[in-house]
């Protein structure tokens, strides 16, 4: 229950288009075609109300790629590159690793529930040496799906210190019942990067690919060049296959998934409560991960949230996320759990844990 994939088979007609391509037996050097770049526009617009610019599109083979690239081609060594953590954690290392400044601004977290720090953000950008905002939205590890006056505002921060805004939004469909998305393509601002993926929505990231809409003619010239020299135009037929078949078949699939996910959420807190283990799943508005309060057990256990992640990895035989490994401050505490899955798999995980938690020494 760590790494962030589901445990169930893609839907069949992105399988049959995969077969299709493999069937054609010709692999030399292809492209992303029109027809990859029009169907996303077409999903955006039927289930995001996001009308995409005509040309605005670029294919990247993933997502930390793009950003990898956005960062080297828009960003000069030395500048700062905010993250608002406790936060996926290649987000840390995609910035310090291409020799760029993190700037750590903290989300903030109040009854129960998570925000951004719009002063401190404020304060950051402000400085004439920040140069990118990395966004997670939804955000992954804590679920939050931002809100479009929250992005508004956010918006309005980097516009005012002319920074360039970067959305990561491989979760953009994963939304659960109650919650609706904001595209941050909506924002009518040209320097918001707008960044999805077909890998968490039909659960295909070994097929990957990304859509990196840039409305700004000169940035996406700029990002054009970064990724061109990344090698992007180096294009898997496989990952176009998968993503075409996924945007334009996926629907049903994506809404019978997403209704399980909501089950499994609701039944993981049944079961937890049932059993009085000291745990408290956080309230999540959208992803398939489980943001998991463990501060109490932790200091019933005497152990810090690395040791607890180990314990269950040794003896409960249940590998989770630590919190730490999204931030040492914001993570101490908690656990996250992937419960995109089949019901029973939630059922045998909190087995194990409860198994353990009253037979510990
Ligand atoms: C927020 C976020 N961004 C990016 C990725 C990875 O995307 P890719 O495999 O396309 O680089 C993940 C995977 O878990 C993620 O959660």
């Amino acid at each position: 229950m760590w790494v962030a994939d589901m445990d169930f088979p893609c839907d069949p007609s992105i399988q049959a288009a995969m077969v299709e391509r493999i069937e054609h037996g010709i692999f030399g050097y292809t492209f992303a075609d029109e027809e990859f770049f029009q169907v996303f526009r077409d999903w955006a617009k039927e289930t995001q109300n996001w009308t995409i610019g005509e040309g605005h599109q670029l294919y990247a083979p993933g997502m930390m790629p793009a950003i990898r690239e956005l960062i080297l081609g828009l960003t000069e060594p030395g500048q700062g590159v905010v993250v608002q953590p406790p936060v996926y954690n290649p987000f840390y290392s995609v910035v310090t690793q291409n020799h760029r400044r993190l700037v750590e601004n903290p989300l903030v977290l109040q009854n129960n529930s998570y925000s951004m720090d719009f002063d401190g953000l404020a304060r950051v950008t402000a400085d004439p040496d920040t140069a990118m905002v990395l966004l997670c939205s939804p955000h992954n590890p804590v679920g939050r799906v931002w809100t479009e006056q929250e992005l508004c505002t956010l918006r309005d921060i980097c516009q005012e210190n002319r920074v360039i805004l970067v959305v990561d939004e491989i979760h953009g469909d994963l939304i659960l019942p109650g919650n609706s998305f904001y595209a941050s393509g909506r924002l009518a601002w040209d320097s918001v990067i707008s960044i999805q993926s077909p890998g968490k929505t039909f659960n295909i990231p070994s097929v990957n690919s990304a859509q990196v809409v840039i409305p700004n003619d000169d940035l996406r010239k700029k990002a054009q060049i970064a990724f061109d020299i990344g090698g992007f135009e180096i294009v898997n037929p496989l990952s176009v296959a998968a993503a075409k078949a996924g945007y334009t078949h996926g629907r049903q699939w994506l809404n019978h998934i997403l209704g399980q996910v909501a089950r499994n959420l609701d039944l993981f807190d049944e079961l937890v409560a049932q059993a009085e283990v000291p745990m408290k799943r956080m309230e999540s508005q959208g992803t398939y991960l489980a943001w998991v309060d463990i501060s109490e057990m932790q200091k019933n256990l005497g152990l810090n949230t690395r040791e607890v992640q180990q314990e269950l990895r040794q003896k409960a035989r249940l590998w989770v996320s630590p919190g730490t490994q999204f931030g040492q401050d914001g993570g101490n505490g908690f656990l996250r759990f992937n419960l995109g899955c089949p019901e029973e798999h939630v059922r045998e995980a909190v087995r194990r844990i409860v198994c353990w938690w009253n037979n510990r020494d």
